[in-house]
C-alpha cells in the first residue's frame, strides 16, 4: 500500500488544525476502517480519548463497540493501581487473538502505562503484536504513527517531550459539558502515586490560550467547564501566573458553570476559597483528597500537611463558601499503617461527613518510594479495614443525599440515563447525581428539579415546569 508523505510532524506547532488536510489525504485509506477504544482511568484520561476519538475520526474511522469489527484498537490505559495492568494484559491476549493472520488490525497502546519503562519491556518482550505505543505528552502524533503502521512499518514511540501544543482542535463527547486541561503534570511526589514519573513535571498552559478555549466552548453553546489538572492549585507557578487568577478570570467569560479537579490541600490560598465564593457560576464542589488520617501516614506520603491543617482548610471552606460539598480520596493499607492510624482515618471521616469519598487498597507502584518501604498489613486485614471504610463512607453520602430530599434544585441535565433509557441524569451545582423522570427537552439545560428520593450515590427527581 503506497500512502503520499506527510508533513503533519514539522507542522504541529502551527496554530493551525492540520488534520483536516489529513482527512482529504487519507479518507481513502481508512474508509472502510473501524476503531475500538477502551480508556481506563482519571478524567485526565477520558479527556485524553476525546482527543484520540477525534484523531481517528478526522483520518476517515468510523467508531465500532463491537472489537471482532475493529481494524484499530486503541488502549488508552491507567497506572495508577496494578489491577490496570491486569485488565490490559488480558484485553492484549484478546487482541493478540483478533489480529492472527490479520495484517489490517492494529493494536495500539496509550497513556500512563506506556510512560513506565518496565511496562514497555514487558510488552517488547511478550507482546510484540502490539503495533503502536504511544505516550501521553505526544498523541498529536497518533495519526501520523497510524498512518505509517499501515504503510507496514512497525513502531514504537516512547516520548517524553514536555512541549505543551496549543491549536490542536479536536471533537469532544459532549456538547454540553467540556475538559479544559489548564496544566500538565505533578511535582508533588507523593511516595505512593506514579503519576509524576508517567505524567512528567508541572506544566501549564498559557491563561490566554486557556480562556480562548473557553469562550469558544460558550460561544458553541457548552455551559459547563472542567479545569483540569493532576493538582489545579499549582496553575502557573511556572509562568507567573496563580490558580485564583485563572479562575477568577473563567468566571468573568460568564460560561454559566464552573468546575475544576483535583486540588491539593497543601496550598489551597484563602485567595482561592474567596473567588469561588464570590462567583455564582464558579460550582461549590471541591475534591480535597485527604487520603490518611494519621500524621505518621501523611509524613510516609510525602502529603505536606498534617491532619489538623487539613480539617482547618476544610472548615474554612465550609464556612466561607455557601452549601459547599467536598469530596475526598482515602487510601487503606499504606505501609506500616496500624489500626490506630486506620482509626484515626475514620476519626476524621467522622469529623468531616463528606459528601463522598473514593477509597483504595494501597497498591505499591513500581518506581515509586512507597513500593520500597516494608508492608507487613495482611491484605485480608487491609480488605476489612476498606469495608468498615465503605460502611463509614456512604452512610455521610446518603445522609447528605437526604439533605436534598423535598427540596427543588437546579440540575444540568447532560443526556439519557444509561440504565432506564425512560430517565434522563444530571448534576446539581454540588455534584451529586441526580436521575429525573422527563422526556429528553430537557438535556443540554439548566432546570429545576424536585428531588423525590436519595440514596447514597445518586438522588431520583421530577422536572418541574
Ligand atoms: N495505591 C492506591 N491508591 C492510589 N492512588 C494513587 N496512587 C495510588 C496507589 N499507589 C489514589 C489516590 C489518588 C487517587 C487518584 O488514586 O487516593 O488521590
Ligand atoms: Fe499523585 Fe500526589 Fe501528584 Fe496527586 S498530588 S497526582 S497523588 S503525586
Amino acid at each position: 500500500m503506497h500512502l503520499p508523505d506527510l508533513n503533519i510532524a514539522k507542522d504541529r506547532t502551527s496554530k493551525e488544525n492540520k488534520y483536516i488536510e489529513l482527512n482529504e489525504n487519507y479518507s481513502k485509506v481508512f474508509k472502510d476502517k473501524k476503531y475500538f477504544l477502551r480508556t481506563y482511568g482519571c478524567q485526565m484520561n477520558v479527556h485524553d480519548s476525546e482527543a484520540i476519538r477525534s484523531y481517528l475520526e478526522t483520518l476517515g474511522l468510523t467508531n465500532t463497540e463491537n472489537i471482532n469489527e475493529a481494524n484499530v484498537v486503541v488502549l488508552n490505559t491507567c497506572a495508577i493501581r496494578e489491577n490496570a495492568r491486569d485488565k490490559v494484559i488480558g484485553f492484549l491476549g484478546k487482541c493478540k487473538y483478533l489480529k492472527k493472520n490479520r495484517d489490517d488490525f492494529k493494536i495500539v497502546l496509550a497513556g500512563c502505562m506506556t510512560e513506565q519503562p518496565d511496562f514497555i519491556d514487558i510488552v517488547r518482550k511478550k507482546h510484540k503484536y502490539v503495533d503502536i505505543i504511544i505516550g501521553t505528552h505526544n498523541l498529536y502524533d497518533l495519526p501520523k504513527l497510524l498512518i505509517d503502521s499501515f504503510k507496514e512499518q512497525t513502531i514504537e514511540v516512547y516520548s517524553n517531550s514536555d512541549e505543551i501544543i496549543e491549536g490542536m482542535h479536536f471533537e469532544r463527547d459532549s456538547k454540553i459539558t467540556a475538559w479544559v486541561n489548564i496544566m500538565y503534570g505533578c511535582d508533588k511526589f507523593c511516595t505512593y502515586c506514579i503519576v509524576p514519573y508517567t505524567r512528567g513535571r508541572e506544566r501549564s498552559r498559557k491563561k490566554d490560550d486557556i480562556l480562548k478555549e473557553i469562550m469558544e466552548l460558550k460561544n458553541n453553546g457548552y455551559k459547563e467547564v472542567t479545569l483540569l489538572g493532576q493538582n489545579v492549585n499549582a496553575y502557573g507557578k511556572d509562568i507567573g501566573e496563580s490558580f485564583a487568577n485563572l479562575l477568577e478570570e473563567t468566571a468573568k467569560t460568564g460560561i454559566e458553570r464552573i468546575r475544576f479537579v483535583t486540588s491539593h490541600p497543601w496550598n489551597f490560598t484563602d485567595e482561592m476559597i474567596d473567588v469561588i465564593a464570590k462567583y455564582k457560576n464558579i460550582m461549590p464542589y471541591i475534591h480535597l483528597p485527604i487520603q490518611s488520617g494519621s500524621n505518621t501516614i501523611l509524613k510516609r506520603m510525602n502529603r505536606k500537611y498534617t491532619k489538623e491543617e487539613y480539617l482547618e482548610l476544610f472548615h474554612k471552606m465550609k464556612e466561607r463558601i455557601p452549601n459547599v460539598s467536598i469530596t475526598t480520596d482515602i487510601i487503606v493499607g499504606f505501609p506500616g499503617e496500624t489500626e490506630s492510624d486506620f482509626n484515626d482515618t475514620l476519626e476524621v471521616v467522622k469529623t468531616c461527613e463528606y459528601d463522598g469519598a473514593y477509597t483504595f487498597i494501597f497498591s505499591p507502584r513500581e518506581g515509586t518510594p512507597a513500593a520500597k518501604m516494608v508492608d507487613d498489613t495482611p491484605l485480608n486485614v487491609k480488605e476489612e479495614r476498606l469495608y468498615k471504610l465503605n460502611e463509614l463512607v456512604n452512610s455521610y453520602s446518603l445522609k447528605s443525599n437526604q439533605k436534598y430530599l423535598n427540596k427543588v434544585v437546579e440540575v444540568l441535565v447532560l443526556g439519557v440515563s444509561d440504565k432506564d433509557s425512560t430517565k434522563v441524569y444530571g448534576y446539581t451545582d454540588t455534584m451529586k447525581l441526580v436521575n429525573i423522570t422527563s422526556n429528553e427537552d430537557i438535556i443540554g439545560k439548566i432546570v429545576k428539579i424536585k428531588i423525590t428520593d436519595a440514596k447514597s450515590f445518586s438522588l431520583d427527581g421530577e422536572f418541574i415546569k
